[in-house]
C-alpha cells in the first residue's frame, strides 16, 4: 500500500467532512416551520455532539452510515419525520413501526440513543429525537464522502407508532407505484432517482434479489436485465435456494456497490447502466424512459452530491410536527 495515497485520501475525506455547504434555496425555505440554526441559542453544542458520537460509532462500524440514512428514510416516509420509528412501545400497546416486516434490517438506534443521552445532559428537554435523526443522517452522509449540508430543524416527536401505518416500497414495486409513492410525499421523479443513490452504500440481504438469478418468472429463471457476469459473481455470494441451511441463507448480505461500498458516489448510476443493480426497483430506473435520462445524467456528471443533499433536505421536511404539536421525548424509545 502507498502511504502517501492513504494520507491524501484521509485528508480529502476529512476536508470534505469539515465543510458545511448551503445547498440550494431549499435550505432557507421557511416551509413547514423548520429552519437552519434552530438550536443555535437553545443548544449551541448540539451539532458538535452529533459529529462526535457518530464519528466514534463509525470508527467501530464502518457500515453504520448506511444504516442511519435508511433509518431517516423509513422514519420520514411513514407519517413524516417524527421519530415514530424509534419508539419501542406506545400507550395504545399496538405493535410499533419497528415491528413491521418492512423494518427488516433497520438498525442504528443505539447511536441515536447515545446522542440523545449526551444532548439531554447539555440541554435537557430541548432537542427532539426527530431532529437528532436528521442531524445524524446528515453526518452519515458527510462521513460517506459528500459535503456536509445544513439541516433545517425544529421538528417535534410523535406520540404514536403503529406497524399498520408502515407502507413502504419493496424491491418488486413497479416503477409507476414508486413514482406515485414519492410524489405523494412531495418528491419529484428526479428527487426519487437522486435519493435512490443512497443504495451506493450499505448492504442488501440476498432474499431481496436472489430470485432474479434463480427463479425470475415461469420458464425464465434469470432476469434478462441482470448483467450476466455480475449475476455469476452474485451467485457465489447468494447460493441457489435450499443449498444452505435456512438460518445461514437468511443472514447472507451483499454490498450494494462492490466497487466503493463505503462511499456515497455516482458509481451506483454507472452500475445501473451496466445492468449491475441489485434490486429490481433500482435496475428499472436505468431502463424505463421516464427515469433513464436522469440516471445517465447523474452517472456522467458531478451533480450527484448536490442532487442527493437537496433531496435529503426535502425528504426531511415530510409531514413534520412543529411548535406545539407532538413533544420532545426525553428518551427516544419512549413516549413520555
Ligand atoms: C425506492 C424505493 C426503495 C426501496 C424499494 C428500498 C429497499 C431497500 C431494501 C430492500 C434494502 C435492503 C435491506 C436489507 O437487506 O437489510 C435497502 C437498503 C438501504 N436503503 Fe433502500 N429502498 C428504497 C429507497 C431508499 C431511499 C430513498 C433511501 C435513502 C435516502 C434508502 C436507503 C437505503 C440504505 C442506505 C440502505 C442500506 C442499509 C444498510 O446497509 O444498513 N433506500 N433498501
Amino acid at each position: 500500500m502507498d502511504c502517501r495515497l492513504i494520507t491524501a485520501a484521509v485528508f480529502a475525506v476529512t476536508l470534505c467532512s469539515m465543510m458545511v455547504v448551503a445547498y440550494s434555496a431549499d435550505v432557507n425555505n421557511p416551509g413547514n416551520g423548520l429552519h437552519v440554526g434552530f438550536y443555535n441559542r437553545k443548544c449551541p453544542n448540539l451539532e458538535k455532539i452529533v459529529i462526535d458520537v457518530v464519528a466514534k460509532a463509525v470508527e467501530k462500524d464502518r457500515k453504520l452510515p448506511a444504516a442511519l440514512i435508511r433509518l431517516f428514510f423509513h422514519d420520514c416516509f411513514v407519517k413524516g419525520c417524527d421519530a415514530s420509528l424509534l419508539l419501542d412501545v406506545t400507550p395504545s400497546g399496538e405493535p410499533v413501526e419497528m415491528l413491521s416486516p418492512a423494518s427488516f434490517g433497520v438498525r442504528g438506534l443505539e447511536v441515536i440513543d447515545q446522542i440523545k443521552a449526551r444532548v439531554e445532559q447539555e440541554c435537557p428537554g430541548t432537542v427532539s429525537c426527530a431532529d437528532i435523526l436528521a442531524f445524524a443522517s446528515r453526518e452519515a452522509v458527510a462521513l460517506s464522502g459528500l459535503p456536509r449540508y445544513e439541516v433545517p430543524a425544529g421538528r417535534r416527536d410523535s406520540r404514536t407508532s403503529r406497524a399498520s401505518d408502515v407502507i413502504l416500497p419493496s424491491p418488486t414495486t413497479p416503477l409507476d407505484e414508486l413514482i406515485d409513492f414519492f410524489s405523494r410525499k412531495g418528491l419529484s421523479l428526479e428527487e426519487m432517482v437522486a435519493l435512490s443513490g443512497a443504495h451506493s452504500i450499505g448492504t442488501v440481504h440476498c432474499s431481496f434479489f436472489d430470485y432474479r438469478m434463480y427463479n425470475f418468472a415461469p420458464g425464465k429463471p434469470k432476469d434478462p436485465s441482470l448483467n450476466e457476469v455480475f449475476a455469476a459473481q452474485l451467485a457465489q455470494q447468494c447460493p441457489a435456494p435450499n443449498t444452505l441451511p435456512a438460518e445461514e441463507a437468511k443472514k447472507r448480505v451483499v454490498d450494494s456497490d462492490p466497487t466503493t461500498p463505503l462511499v456515497l458516489d455516482n458509481h451506483y448510476y454507472t452500475s445501473l447502466m451496466q445492468g449491475r443493480g441489485l434490486m429490481e426497483s433500482d435496475q428499472v430506473l436505468a431502463i424505463d424512459p421516464r427515469t433513464r435520462g436522469e440516471v445517465a445524467k447523474l452517472a456522467r456528471s458531478d451533480s450527484f452530491a448536490r442532487a442527493f443533499a437537496n433531496a435529503m433536505i426535502k425528504m426531511g421536511r415530510i409531514n413534520v410536527l412543529t411548535e406545539d404539536q407532538g413533544e420532545i421525548r426525553k428518551n427516544c424509545r419512549k413516549f413520555i
